[in-house]
């Protein structure tokens, strides 16, 4: 059992808050995934569960347990850095055991272990190397192999995968997954990699300067983000974002940015009309039209497009909006050429709303 409670920790690195405030209850067995860009506290939080650094203010809990003052060595957690540390000189075998044999198992115990361990990783055929003749996800899975031995009530993971390359890191995370399956402990997994967070998580926190933004699933953050901030994180290419305003006119509720206008749904309006008059920002996701189907929705886009980006088994098309840049996304069906015209359907079922001076999502919030 490892349920992991930050209450209201706060970390200072003199005078740099690293992390402000934290509540964040890990749930036994999850996988939690912090994700947010270079220096947004995500490492330093990870070390307070792993007792690498102090707390400010706050406790941490493991279960009922104040874990503020426990050395690391007694918290019963693993930890996977980006830089895989491994000892160059010992081979793989003794890398993987190497923690064993310092916690005094024996012999008989750590061989089963360590075997186990490289049969799950598939790299029993390169026990006897040495790190520096494997390659950067041979390594990587070592790394893992050393904290799967150790059998952690807590496994830790900071950026585990970014030393590798794209499609390496893409097998991996898949290792990565069936392993928490595999293992049924509380993982917690640091990375600025919002397709990585996705595609691992149970539930995603998004932080910021040391403030966590939003906590949900990846489904809530991706469809129901709370704030500007958050839309943009995730997403790629990013959400389109124009700013207008809110008019409401003949019981309608529009955004208007110049002649450009969009008719918000019902259920939308109601939740918006109250802000008539307001400053916002308009978000499209780029997949979020469609070009076959414009009668289902009844809410277009007209207009040139500038450039068309072709990726294989879609398109993306380049346009602007009353001089702001756009991006769509576009099935293959129809082959578009730069300087089309095109008239793509909104789905104003999915649109986002976001208040421009608090940058809260209206709609979502
Ligand atoms: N030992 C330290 N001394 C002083 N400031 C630190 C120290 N460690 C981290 N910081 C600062 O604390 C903040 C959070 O750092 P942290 O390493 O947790 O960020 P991160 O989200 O892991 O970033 P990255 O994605 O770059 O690894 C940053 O502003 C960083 O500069
Ligand atoms: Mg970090």
């Amino acid at each position: 059992m490892a349920r992991i409670l930050f209450d209201n920790v706060t970390k200072y690195y003199g005078a740099v808050k690293a992390v402000d405030c934290l509540d964040l209850d890990i749930h036994d067995r999850e996988f939690l995934v912090l994700l947010g860009p270079s220096g947004c506290g995500k490492t330093t939080t990870l070390n307070m569960i792993a007792g690498l650094e102090d707390l400010s203010e706050g406790d941490i809990y493991f279960d009922d347990q104040v874990v503020n003052f426990m050395p690391p060595h007694k918290r019963d957690v693993a930890m996977v850095f980006q830089s895989y540390a491994l000892y160059p000189h010992k081979n793989v075998y003794d890398n993987i055991g190497f923690g064993l044999k310092m916690r005094k198992y024996d012999a008989a115990e750590t061989d089963r272990l360590v075997r186990d361990a490289a049969e799950r990783l598939e790299i029993s055929h390169l026990l006897q190397r040495r790190p520096s003749q494997l390659s950067g996800g041979q390594r990587q899975r070592v790394a893992l192999g050393r904290a799967m031995v150790r059998q952690p009530s807590v496994f830790l993971m900071d950026e585990p995968l970014s030393n590798l390359d794209a499609a390496l890191r893409i097998s991996m995370r898949a290792e990565i997954k069936e392993l928490h399956k595999s293992m049924q402990t509380t993982f917690v997994y640091v990375t600025h990699d919002q397709a990585e967070a996705l595609t691992l998580a149970d539930r995603i926190v998004v932080m910021k300067d040391g403030i966590v933004q939003q906590i949900g699933t990846p489904d809530e953050i991706y469809e129901h983000p709370k704030n500007l901030f958050v839309a943009s994180f995730l997403g790629n290419p990013p959400i389109n974002l124009l700013e207008g305003s809110i008019v409401v006119k003949e019981n309608k509720t529009l955004f208007r940015k110049g002649d450009f206008t969009i008719n918000f749904s019902a259920e939308v309006s109601e939740k918006i009309a109250q802000y008539a008059g307001h400053e916002v920002i308009l978000g499209i996701r780029p997949e979020d039209v469609d070009e076959k189907n414009a009668a289902v929705f009844g809410q277009g886009i007209a207009g040139l497009v500038d450039t068309v980006l072709p990726m294989g088994s879609e398109q993306y098309l380049s346009m602007h909006i009353e001089g702001s840049e756009v991006f769509f996304r576009v099935g293959k069906e129809l082959r578009h050429r730069d300087g089309d015209e095109v008239n793509l359907a909104v789905n104003i079922n999915r649109l986002h709303v976001f208040d421009k001076r608090s940058t809260l999502n209206l709609i979502w919030a």
